[in-house]
């Protein structure tokens, strides 16, 4: 092969590699036991997932990611927004560490920086509309000093109640009225700088928060009466949604600025909509609905996504309601939940987490002769509940046929197994005992925990090793009470 026919097999090559835009997927890590970056590395390559966002920048998260090529969104949690908008210094120290290391020293392929999340959600109660702004101007003025403001893009991810319609139809978009201004402002500012608006949208929570809300309509595939939108019809609240902010955008004179869905899914567990079943057919309609570079009415090009999410979380506040911690397309030690068919591998099928490593094969249980009356049970199935996770209990979930003791079982378990499976965290006085026999049934998973994952940081294991004394020193408060 001569050099020129290198060089034209090189640029098709990138030319495919930059106008592929596949799936994305969120990587949080809100979990007691996350997997190991490493191994969910290798899931991501596994599935073909070329594209990941993340909510902070850990730094062996960055690392692990190192060399793989897939493209990355660091975030920055709200928290921080305060001082990078009063500190230009802070902004280019977070820069340089989270941002300049990790594509100079790690080969780490980042490409978006994600200035806080959802800043403007009414439950913050306003707390972050004063520094979102500059804090993105900040960091990208942090990024173009760096000299890396062309390859790295700031975006602000923003839930979909940014902008509503005064019509009901998307030609009716608009951005909210109390933040039009300050929406104005910060559109501006991502059209000049080159950068993508990102916003996350959920017909799950329209469906969760609207009793009167047509399910069928929150499908792709439904069969949903279809809203007419001047002789436009949408038969799905995707394109609709996404349609109106595309209207808001073309309203206020930004009619091509890029949009990126930073977050689009359906949870598994929790309530009683959030199941396998809907969570395949959200999903896999989603991705049959935008394959082929299919786009929506207002925009038929390509869509950009990013899945939410990856990986379950049982740390996640459950404020929201208990389906928190069950957004991903994979359980938290990574098997696949449903079928589901990215398009990305050759099977077509989700590949599972390798190299999973477990505890033992071992259950706390409540003990065939305690009593369900037994004074113990309550206040031990609260504190368990308290500080484990017992989301798969209750109405239409996963877990919601269990009797009364499977219920108690199921409590203790979630306790024991988050407490690394520690003897005296299976010792509540007179009802809990181990098996090794697995009281899992049906759709009910009775879990065991992966071994902890303490990350390279020597600080990581020393706050742990203080979370099991303080959880160590509850139990025996609570046993003496
Ligand atoms: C880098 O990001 C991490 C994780 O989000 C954060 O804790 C840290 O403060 C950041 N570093 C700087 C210098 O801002
Ligand atoms: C918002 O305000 C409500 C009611 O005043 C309060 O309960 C809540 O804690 C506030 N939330 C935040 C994040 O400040
Ligand atoms: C099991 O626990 C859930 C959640 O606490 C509760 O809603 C349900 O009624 C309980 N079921 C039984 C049979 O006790
Ligand atoms: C446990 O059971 C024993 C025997 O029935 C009883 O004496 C004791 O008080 C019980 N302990 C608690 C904390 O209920």
């Amino acid at each position: 092969m001569g050099l020129f026919s290198v060089a034209v097999v090189l640029i098709s090559l990138l030319s495919v590699v930059s106008t592929v835009s596949g799936i994305g997927a969120n990587w949080g890590t809100q979990a007691t036991h996350p997997l190991p970056p490493d191994t969910v590395v290798r899931l991501l390559r596994d599935n073909g997932i070329q594209k990941v966002k993340l909510f902070d920048a850990d730094y062996d998260t960055l690392r692990a990611l190192g060399g793989s090529n897939i493209e990355v969104m660091v975030g920055i949690p709200n928290d921080m927004l305060l001082t990078l908008a009063t500190s230009m210094k802070a902004a280019e120290k977070w820069v340089a560490k989270n941002v300049s290391t990790h594509i100079s020293t790690n080969n780490v392929n980042i490409r978006y920086v994600a200035v806080g999340n959802e800043p403007f959600l009414q439950t913050y109660n306003g707390s972050f509309l004063k520094t979102t702004y500059p804090a993105l101007q900040n960091v990208q003025s942090a990024l173009v000093k760096a000299g890396l403001s062309n390859q790295v893009k700031v975006t602000v991810p923003l839930n979909a109640d940014v902008y509503e319609s005064s019509t009901g139809v998307p030609s009716g978009g608009d951005f909210r009225a109390d933040i039009h201004d300050l929406m104005i402002t910060i559109v501006k500012f991502l059209s000049d700088s080159g950068s993508p608006f990102t916003v996350n949208i959920y017909p799950f929570i329209s469906l969760y928060s609207d009793p009167n809300f047509p399910v069928e309509y929150a499908f792709f595939d439904g069969n949903a009466t279809p809203l007419n939108d001047g002789g436009t019809s949408y038969y799905n609240m995707f394109d609709a949604n996404y349609d109106t902010l595309a209207h808001a955008l073309q309203k206020n004179g930004f009619g091509n600025l890029p949009i990126i869905v930073g977050e689009i899914g359906w949870p598994t567990d929790g309530d009683k909509n959030a199941n396998g079943f809907y969570a395949q057919r959200f999903n896999q309609g989603f991705m049959s609905h935008i394959a082929g570079g299919k786009g929506t009415p207002m925009r038929p090009e390509p869509i950009d996504a990013y899945l939410f999410s990856l990986i379950d979380e049982d740390a996640k506040s459950i404020d929201p309601g208990n389906f928190e911690r069950h957004w991903g397309i994979f359980t938290f030690d990574g098997r696949a939940k449903y079928a589901l068919n990215l398009g990305t591998t050759n099977s077509g099928v989700l590949i599972e987490a390798k190299n999973v490593h477990y505890l033992e094969r071992k259950w706390c249980v409540m003990k065939p002769s305690a009593k369900i009356d037994d004074p113990n049970v309550a206040p031990s199935v609260s504190y368990a509940c308290g500080l484990a996770d017992c989301t798969s209990l209750g109405y239409g979930t996963s877990c919601g046929s269990l009797d009364t003791r499977g219920n108690i079982s199921y409590a203790l378990n979630s306790y024991y197994q988050i407490q690394n499976q520690l003897d005296s965290a299976c010792k509540f006085e007179n009802i809990s005992m181990i098996t090794k026999n697995d009281p899992s049934t049906g759709t009910c998973r009775f879990a065991i925990m992966i071994e902890a994952y303490y990350g390279g940081a020597e600080r990581t294991v020393g706050c742990s090793q203080k979370a099991l004394r303080l959880a160590a020193g509850l139990i025996l408060f609570f046993l003496t009470i």
